[in-house]
């Protein structure tokens, strides 16, 4: 498990704990208050990958000129999602098909949000998994659908993600950046 997830380290040029006092002051900064133009990017996570990839994605998004938060969706509140015009989520799965413990309470409440109840958030998926399991990337699917259920719009189709996912990774978010060049009509 731990050797399938070293893959991220050459990614990251920078301690994972100064990128969460970076978020900390971001979120502070963006969060609060009418609609944020801020990229939340949300990840569920049990051993780090995705909370790794959400760090680097803010980081880069940042550089690239937005303004970008990365937050654990077991911090985040699904209501709050009404606060922002676009959302990345990166999720992996656990158990046989299931959400990483502290993300239950959030699909929770996410399934619980009414339809159409969020039709000017824009958002994509990355679904972290493993093809050993016969539930591929199964909690990532679940977001993808429950946000679609609520009205959401896909910025681009979700992206599933094997034990070797950097080429994914980099696809995926070179597509992200492509689609948040457009106007926000896109999705
Ligand atoms: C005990 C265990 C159960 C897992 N169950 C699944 C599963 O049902 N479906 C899947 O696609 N991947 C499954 N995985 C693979 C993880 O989703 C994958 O390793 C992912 O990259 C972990 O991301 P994280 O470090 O952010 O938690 C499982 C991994 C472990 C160790």
């Amino acid at each position: 498990m731990l050797a399938q997830n070293r893959g991220i380290k050459p990614l990251l040029q920078f301690p994972a704990g100064r990128l969460s006092r970076m978020d900390k002051r971001q979120e502070s900064r963006s969060i609060g208050g009418g609609m944020s133009s801020t990229v939340l990017i949300l990840y569920a996570s049990v051993s780090g990958t995705a909370e790794e990839l959400a760090a680097l994605t803010a980081l880069r998004l940042r550089t690239a000129g937005s303004d970008a938060v990365a937050m654990n969706v077991a911090e985040f509140p699904a209501m709050r999602l009404t606060e922002f015009d676009t959302v990345l989520v990166i999720a992996s799965t656990w158990g046989e098909g299931e959400p990483p413990p502290d993300a239950e309470e959030f699909v929770t409440s996410l399934g619980k949000l009414p339809a159409e109840s969020l039709p000017d958030l824009r958002y994509a998926v990355l679904a972290l998994g493993s093809r050993a399991y016969p539930e591929f990337c199964a909690f990532g699917r679940r977001l993808d659908e429950d946000l679609a259920r609520a009205g959401a719009r896909r910025l681009l189709p979700r992206v599933e993600c094997d034990t070797k996912f950097k080429a994914d990774y980099e696809a995926w978010f070179a597509a992200v950046l492509a689609q948040l060049k457009e106007p926000h009509a896109a999705g």
